[in-house]
């Protein structure tokens, strides 16, 4: 396994493997539908309008040549979804429909309402292949997140919906700072001090 980051080309990658990660995430079910191909093209279009908008290149793992894990990361004071963003982005999510539209809107409003004032790091979009799930792989990948942002001397900030994902994260230190419905789906926010 290779480790390191992504760019120009790796994205395209890189958000084909984070739709099929995170295709039945509970809150990509309530945004995008029951039907999984759907979801699948749904997240692809939302990761491929934006990846290559996030200032720092994401996090990845490599094996035989392909990209198996990815792990958005932005740099503290860029990790607010502005309107220029949804503008650029604006063809990819009106091909989604108008109510899954009005949907990911009402979820990036709730998580952005919960952004820490402090300066941070954003995790996320965080995905593992599905037939590697369960091997330490994304463990690997958060060992190197969490090693820069020590090195920054950073705190680190993530969302997520699933309540195994806090028992991972709360390994490497972060610690849940709030907790919400978003779409009817229980939602988690974590936040992780440097250390040392
Ligand atoms: C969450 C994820 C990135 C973790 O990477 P991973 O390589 O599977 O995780 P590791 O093998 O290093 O660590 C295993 C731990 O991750 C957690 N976990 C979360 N989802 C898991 C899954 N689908 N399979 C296995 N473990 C999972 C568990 O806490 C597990 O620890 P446990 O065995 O003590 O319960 C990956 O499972 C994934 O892509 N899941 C689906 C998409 C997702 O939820 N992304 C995160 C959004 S915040």
């Amino acid at each position: 396994m290779r480790f390191g980051t992504l760019g120009g080309g790796g994205l395209r990658e890189a958000a084909g493997v984070l739709s099929r990660a995170m295709r039945d995430n509970p809150l990509h079910v309530a945004a995008f539908g029951d039907d999984p191909a759907r979801r699948v093209a749904s997240l692809e279009a939302l990761f491929r309008g934006l990846l290559p908008q996030v200032q720092a290149r994401p996090l990845a793992a490599r094996r035989g040549g392909f990209t198996v894990a990815v792990l958005g990361l932005e740099p503290p004071g860029a990790c607010e979804i502005t309107p220029v963003h949804i503008l650029r982005m604006a063809p990819r999510l009106l091909r989604l429909g108008p109510s899954a539209w009005g949907r990911l809107a009402e979820w990036q409003a709730a998580w952005a309402a919960h952004d820490p004032d402090t300066p941070h790091w954003h995790l996320g979009p965080f995905g593992v292949e599905p037939a590697l799930q369960g091997m330490g792989v994304g463990s690997q990948v958060l060992e190197r997140a969490c090693a820069l942002l020590d090195r920054e001397r950073a705190g680190g900030y993530l969302e997520t919906d699933r309540e195994e994902n806090v028992r991972l994260y709360e390994r490497f230190g972060f610690a849940v700072t709030g907790e919400e419905r978003v779409l009817g789906v229980r939602c988690w926010y974590m936040l992780r001090q440097p250390r040392g």
